[in-house]
C-alpha cells in the first residue's frame, strides 16, 4: 500500500456469525479502530454462498463470486466461510496477488497451513485459535524471547461449555450441545467439537508457532467428551479436581507430544475455574515462567474483535509472515507418555472385590493414590448390586495402564466399562 492510501479496503468471504458480527463492530467501533489503525477500516467487498439481505453491509458490494474478492479495490482479504475446500480455493487466488490475507479457519490452516505460508504473504489468524483470545500475536510476540517449554490450553468453548452445564446445571449431554449450538459457539459439524478434532487443529496452530514446527494434525493424538458422566464430574469434584478438555503441547528429550483429552485438573489450578465458553492458554517459557491467556474462545464478537486485530496490524504494516519450520517432527505417542488416572470401575458389590482390583494393579506396578466407593451408590442391574469404585492411581505410563485395565475388564467382578481419565499436571 502507498503513502496516499487513506483507509483499508476489505473483501469480506462470510457473512455467518462472526461475518456479520465484523460488519457490525467495524461500524460501531470505528472511532476507535480507526486511532488503533491509523486509518479507516471499511468493508467494501462481501462475498457469501446467498444473498443476506437482512444484514446492512452498508455500501459494500455484495456477490455470490469468490473471484469479486481479487477485485482492485481491496486491499486485504478476510476468510469466515468455515469449512475447508472454498475457503482455500480462496486463500490461493489472494496469495497469488501477494494482497494481505486474514483468516479465522484453523481447519483449512491445519489441513494446508504449511503451503499457505511458505509464501511471501501476509497472514493473519488471530481468530482462528481461542477466539477472542490474543493468543497468537502473545506466542508471536509477547513470549517471542522465551523457549516455551509446553502448552495446555481449554481451546475449545463448546466442550467447556457442555461439562460446565453438565456439571453445574446438571443439564444433559445433548441438552448443553443445542444451547452451544444456539448461541453460535459450535461448529457447523458438532462432531468437531465434541470429538476433540476443532481442539486438535487449533493445538497444531499452537504448535507449531510455539516450537517453530510444521503445522500437522499428523502427531496429534485426540480424544472428546461424549464418554464423560455427570457421575465422573461429580466423583472428581470429591477428589478435588475437575474435568476439564485439554490440548497439550509439550517438548520432551524424546520428541513431540502432542494431545487433545479430557483430564481431572487440581482444583487449585486457574485452569481448573475456568468455566463455560471461556477458553484459557497456559504457556510454560523459560524466561518468564508459565502464563495464562483467559477470554471467550467462540462467539461472533470476540472472533470478530480477533479479525480486526489482525486488520489494525495490516492497516499499520505491522503484519508478519509466519515462519514455521520444516523439518518433520519425531512425535511421541500417548502410549509413551506418563499421568496419574481417575479410574472408575463397575464392580460387583460383594467383600474382596476391591482387595481383587487392587491386586490386578499391583500386579502392574501400579499404586492406589485415592480411592472413592459409597454404598449409597449402589445400583441393580440384572438381579446384581454392584457400585462404581472410582479410584486415582498414582503416577504410571500410559501403556502400563492400558494393560492393568484390560485385565481389570476381563475379571468377573467387573460388571460393565471402565471409565478413564488422565489426571493433568502442569510443573513438568
Ligand atoms: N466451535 C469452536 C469452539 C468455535 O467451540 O471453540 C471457536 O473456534
Amino acid at each position: 500500500m502507498g503513502e496516499s492510501v487513506r483507509s483499508l479496503r476489505v473483501g469480506l468471504a462470510g457473512l455467518g456469525t462472526v461475518g456479520q458480527s465484523l460488519v457490525r463492530l467495524l461500524r460501531e467501533n470505528q472511532v476507535e479502530i480507526e486511532r488503533n489503525a491509523g486509518m479507516r477500516i471499511e468493508i467494501v467487498r462481501v462475498v457469501s454462498r446467498t444473498p443476506k439481505p437482512e444484514v446492512d453491509i452498508g455500501d459494500a458490494t455484495f456477490s455470490t463470486d469468490i473471484n469479486s474478492l481479487l477485485s482492485e479495490d481491496v486491499d486485504v482479504v478476510v476468510e469466515l466461510i468455515g469449512g475447508t475446500e472454498t475457503a482455500w480455493d480462496i486463500a490461493k487466488g489472494v496469495l497469488a496477488t501477494h494482497k494481505p490475507f486474514v483468516t479465522a479457519n484453523k481447519a483449512m490452516l491445519a489441513e494446508y497451513g504449511n503451503d499457505i505460508f511458505d509464501g511471501h504473504t501476509q497472514v493473519g489468524f488471530e481468530a482462528a485459535v481461542a477466539g477472542g483470545i490474543p493468543i497468537i500475536s502473545g506466542l508471536r510476540t509477547g513470549v517471542s524471547g522465551n523457549k516455551i517449554d509446553w502448552i495446555a490450553g481449554i481451546i475449545n468453548g463448546t466442550s467447556n461449555y457442555i461439562i460446565t452445564s453438565m456439571e453445574e446445571e446438571g443439564k444433559l449431554f445433548e441438552e448443553a450441545l443445542e444451547d452451544a449450538q444456539r448461541l453460535g459457539y459450535a461448529e457447523a459439524d458438532p462432531s468437531f467439537d465434541i470429538d476433540g478434532i476443532d481442539a486438535g487443529q487449533k493445538l497444531a496452530i499452537l504448535a507449531a508457532i510455539a516450537f517453530g514446527i510444521p503445522i500437522s494434525m499428523a502427531g496429534i493424538h485426540m480424544e472428546g467428551i461424549s464418554e464423560i458422566e455427570v457421575e465422573d464430574l461429580q466423583y472428581a469434584r470429591e477428589l478435588g479436581f475437575r474435568i476439564k478438555h485439554l490440548g497439550v503441547a509439550k517438548q520432551t528429550a524424546n520428541g513431540t507430544q502432542l494431545s487433545v483429552h479430557p483430564a481431572l485438573v487440581s482444583e487449585t489450578e486457574l485452569l481448573a475455574q475456568v468455566e463455560g465458553v471461556t477458553n484459557a492458554v497456559l504457556i510454560g517459557a523459560n524466561a518468564v515462567g508459565s502464563l495464562m491467556f483467559v477470554g471467550p474462545g467462540a462467539g461472533g464478537s470476540p472472533t470478530a474483535s480477533s479479525v480486526i486485530s489482525d486488520l489494525v496490524e495490516v492497516a499499520r504494516g505491522t503484519m508478519i509472515n509466519a515462519q514455521f519450520g520444516h523439518v518433520s517432527q519425531k512425535y511421541i505417542s500417548i502410549e509413551e507418555t506418563e499421568s496419574c488416572f481417575y479410574l472408575n470401575i463397575p464392580a460387583v458389590d460383594r467383600a474382596g472385590v476391591f482387595a481383587e482390583v487392587a491386586e490386578i494393579l499391583s500386579r502392574e506396578g501400579i499404586s492406589i493414590e485415592s480411592v472413592i466407593q459409597k454404598s449409597q451408590a449402589t445400583r441393580k442391574n440384572n438381579g446384581e448390586t454392584w457400585v462404581p469404585i472410582v479410584i486415582l492411581t498414582n503416577l504410571v505410563l500410559e501403556e502400563t495402564m492400558e494393560s492393568a485395565q484390560n485385565e481389570l475388564q476381563k475379571s468377573a467382578s467387573v460388571v460393565g466399562p471402565i471409565r478413564r481419565i488422565r489426571v493433568s499436571q502442569f510443573n513438568s
